[in-house]
């Protein structure tokens, strides 16, 4: 019987006393040891929270929890965002048409492997197992479900790793732990690379037009998660207790909501016309996928 292969984020994890696992962190050289600071890595400013009305109301102890459950959040998503890398690699390791395409996918899928175990000492908690975290996950487990070759180069390494860019420069530059911060340097060097490859390869296939509306559709999938993830109001509410609507949008007001996923939305779509599809940009916009909701 053919053996099936799981390239999806559930792909599953044998644990830390695993006589594998132990010899994948030897192999890696990178030491699991834990972070045991207690300082926050990202402090209220890196969330605008200092701004909010409801924020400033609360006591020391909720604030920071709040804070820190943020920051849980972060690095959880980073450790699924990494784990769904090598499982990307992995995919197109099995698609690739040359070997220097498949050794170039050995190569990133490498550096995936690092990128986790990297920051992996510096989850704060169990190790994380819940996919509903963020939408942008079920639409990356999507993609890598039903996304042809030619419309994951262009959707995941042209248009996530270099949006990624951006959003791990920031957590980069307002960290506040500076073992975490030299991480971050890290994973950025390769990522450029990754991205960079993503756009001589999707310039190479020159066969964008046939895959244009599924890369619209997942395009589309991956703006709207970029944009409907709340994750301030979710963790405030769980402090707090429940928001009405005019304390959210007043919220966001307070944070800048608005010019923070105006930021998103312009740096998505100069990496789209960047590679000179145009038309994407303008079927975007007429999807909605840009539409910025209060
Ligand atoms: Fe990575
Ligand atoms: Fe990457």
């Amino acid at each position: 019987m053919e053996k099936q292969h799981d390239h999806s984020m559930l792909c599953r994890r044998l644990g830390d006393k695993d006589p594998l696992h132990t010899l994948m962190r030897s192999v890696s050289g990178i030491p699991a040891t834990k972070n045991t600071g207690t300082k926050p890595y990202w402090a209220e400013g890196h969330y605008q929270l200092q701004r909010s009305s409801i924020y400033n109301s609360m006591s020391e102890i909720q604030k920071n929890e709040v804070v820190l459950r943020l920051n849980r959040w972060s690095l959880e998503l980073i450790y699924f965002i990494e784990k769904f890398g090598l499982n990307y690699g992995a995919r197109m390791i099995e698609l690739a048409e040359s070997e220097e395409e498949k050794s170039l996918y050995s190569l990133f899928a490498g550096d995936e492997v690092r990128h986790r175990l990297m920051i992996e000492p510096f989850l704060l908690g169990e190790h994380p197992q819940n996919l509903n975290l963020h939408p942008l996950l079920s639409a990356l487990n999507l993609c890598l479900q039903q996304g042809s070759k030619e419309s994951m180069t262009f959707t995941i390494q042209v248009i996530l790793e270099g949006f990624g860019l951006m959003h791990y420069s920031q957590l980069r530059d307002s960290c506040l732990n500076p073992e975490l911060a030299l991480v971050f340097n890290d994973i950025i060097k390769d990522e450029v690379g990754h991205h960079g490859m993503g756009v001589v390869l999707t310039k190479k296939s020159g066969n964008l037009a046939a895959q244009n509306e599924q890369i619209i559709h997942l395009t589309h999938n991956f703006v709207r998660s970029l944009i409907e993830a709340d994750w301030v109001t979710k963790s405030l509410e769980i402090t707090a207790g429940h928001l009405s609507h005019e304390q959210k949008v007043n919220l966001k007001q307070e944070t800048f909501w608005h010019k923070s996923q105006s930021l998103k939305i312009e740096k998505m779509s100069q990496l789209i016309s960047k590679t000179g599809n145009q038309d994407l940009c303008e079927k975007l916009h007429s999807l909605g996928s840009f539409d910025i909701k209060a």
